[in-house]
């Protein structure tokens, strides 16, 4: 693969991510989350190591699975506090200029309508840099808070989602001609009426005539990062991500969920080869392999089980306190996120995990593969993963932020740079957009084989 490979910084506007116990760490800046400087420096810092995006998650709901209650998570800071991150990003793209964004934002507790119009205003104010990573969501408290009974189940979700994201690119692609902007000083015209149209978009879930509110921006339709791992997900994944993550934590999970997703994407009438494929890591980096182990060990130290497992109950809809912590895992399928369970049974047949074992495992950065060692050693698993395994990129977790992240920024990426797998520092990005970054120079556009533009 000759590529360069792709690099996303994955975090939350929160004080834990996915990494429970860390912020206690000395010097961990996680407790700064709602400052608007912390987000700034984090953007300065990430664009300085070449990375295409900050790539913030996002959920809705809290943590309250475990002990069927919400002490934990509210006592542990498990993902909750946390902030809307999309509007952290206008701050965030004001202090850089070519590092993208990309929001979580959740199909089953907004509306298309809404959603088509923040998006494009981002885009705008960016200058084409977003993404949008559309999820459906899986903690029933958030359904008690936005208005249902209880949560759809996945069907109905993966559906309505189906629905929501026919709207939007309706909204975004087709509504507004290129040319309907005239701003005619002269004839007062802004916009000619011809060439703005309705979408009359009648479905299930929906009713939207349209015409979208906003005139089109530099993307139109955001880059759509998407992470499904169930059937259906990754269905919705196959027709619809341009960035696609896998949550497998061996390279034969990674594998085959690649190629099942690109089958489904050729299905879907697109090239599978336009998809981009990101798994998440966590960089562990040391001078010398000594330090890098000695950081890991104080980092496996800082873990707060009992928080990982309020976590991981979320993620996979079971109450994990029931458990025998020696109890082996066994495999179940979930409504909540299948990939959090099938990364410790079906992607590894061979070997068997406790309870215990996972949460120690899943404390730094969940089902995401450690990267422990020098600036050469974890820059030697990287290019294995990209030249070997065939991703295009990597979400990288923070364990103690930011310095995880400036670790990175400063051990690993100039090793990267020296092998010619990140560009340059003055290398120019192939465009101004973050979709150009991903696929291309002139490609700011959807693809015409999307299904948005079919
Ligand atoms: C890298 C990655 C990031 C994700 N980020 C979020 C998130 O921020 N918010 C969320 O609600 N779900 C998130 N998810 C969950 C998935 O998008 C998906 O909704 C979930 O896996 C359930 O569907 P599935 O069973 O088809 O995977 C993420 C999953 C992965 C692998």
């Amino acid at each position: 693969m000759s590529d360069h490979l792709h690099l996303n910084l994955f975090t939350m506007a929160s004080v834990e991510h996915v990494s429970p116990g860390s912020w206690r760490y000395p010097g961990d800046r996680s407790a700064d989350y709602a400052d608007r400087e912390y987000w700034t420096e984090v953007a300065r810092t990430a664009e300085r190591g070449g990375f295409d995006a900050v790539f913030f998650a996002d959920v809705r709901g809290i943590y309250d699975v475990y002990g069927d209650d919400r002490e934990t998570a509210v006592e542990r800071a498990v993902q909750t506090p946390a902030n809307d991150p999309q509007l952290v990003v206008p701050a965030m793209a004001e202090v850089t200029d070519d590092i993208g964004f990309a929001v979580t934002r959740s199909t089953t507790y907004n509306h298309p309508y809404q959603l088509a119009r923040e998006f494009s205003t981002l885009d705008h104010l960016t200058d084409g840099r977003v993404a949008i990573n559309v999820v459906t969501s899986y903690l029933e408290s958030a359904a008690a808070n936005l208005g249902l009974d209880e949560r759809m189940d996945k069907e109905t979700r993966y559906d309505r989602a189906d629905e929501f994201l026919d709207v939007c690119y309706q909204l975004w692609e087709e509504s507004w001609e290129d040319d309907a902007v005239e701003a005619d000083r002269e004839t007062g015209r802004y916009s000619d009426p011809e060439k703005v149209h309705a979408i009359d978009h009648e479905g299930e879930h929906f009713s939207v005539p349209g015409p979208h509110g906003c005139e089109p921006s530099p993307q139109r339709t955001p880059v759509v990062y998407q992470a499904g791992s169930s059937d259906y997900g990754r269905s919705f994944a196959a027709r619809n991500a341009e960035a696609v993550f896998a949550s497998q934590p061996t390279e034969e999970g990674v594998v085959e969920y690649m190629t099942d997703v690109k089958s489904r994407a050729a299905d879907a009438g697109r090239d599978p080869e336009s998809l981009r494929f990101f798994i998440g890591v966590v960089p562990i980096v040391g001078e010398t392999r000594e330090l890098a182990e000695a950081k890991y060990a104080e980092y496996k130290r800082h873990v707060d089980v009992e928080a990982t497992l309020a976590l991981l109950s979320g993620f996979l809809d079971m109450d994990l306190s029931e458990l025998d912590p020696d109890q082996k895992v066994e495999h179940i399928e979930t409504d909540a996120i299948q990939g959090t369970m099938n990364a410790f049974t079906k992607a590894q047949p061979d070997r068997e995990w406790t309870v215990r074992e996972v949460a120690e495992f899943c404390g730094l950065g969940t089902t995401s593969p450690k990267l422990v060692g020098t600036p050469e050693q974890v820059a030697d698993e990287l290019q294995h993963w990209h030249e070997e395994v065939g991703v295009h990129g990597f979400n990288v977790k923070e364990v103690v932020r930011p310095d995880s992240l400036v670790d990175f920024v400063d051990l690993v990426v100039p090793e990267l740079r020296e092998r010619g797998l990140v560009p340059p520092t003055d290398a120019e990005p192939p465009g101004e957009t973050l979709r150009e970054r991903l696929l291309g120079e002139g490609q700011s556009r959807l693809r015409a084989d999307h299904p948005a533009r079919q």
